[in-house]
């Protein structure tokens, strides 16, 4: 199973290990880990699973949609060069040790 790490806005870092195609947001809202919260249940709709993905792995994901750009948009916290809405990015045995940093506020 891919491993995930979530690092909260304050460094804390919680690492999990998510069947394989479960969403990085799935995965964060049903192991209570804060700092992603998913109102739209992966519809990409509500932005408020957005993180921002560590360098190093950015190159490995899936392009994104021009829904989840114009997603991107609309985010609580500033967007970066490497934010991405979490519902979009699948747990794969290709991003196994994925570190993904949540932002400071999803509303
Ligand atoms: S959960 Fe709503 S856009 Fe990702």
């Amino acid at each position: 199973m891919p491993t995930v790490n979530y690092v909260s806005f304050d460094g804390q870092s919680t690492q999990l290990e998510l069947a394989e195609g479960m969403t990085i947001m799935q995965g964060a809202v049903m192991n209570g880990v804060e700092g992603i919260e998913g109102e739209c249940s992966g519809s990409c709709a509500c932005a408020t699973c957005h993180c921002y993905v560590d360098d190093a792995w950015l190159a490995k994901l899936p392009e994104m949609s021009e829904n989840e750009d114009e997603m991107l948009d609309d985010t609580a916290s500033e967007r970066k060069p490497n934010s991405r809405l979490s519902c979009q990015i699948k747990a794969t045995a290709e991003l196994d040790g994925i570190v993904i940093h949540m932002p400071e506020e999803q509303e």
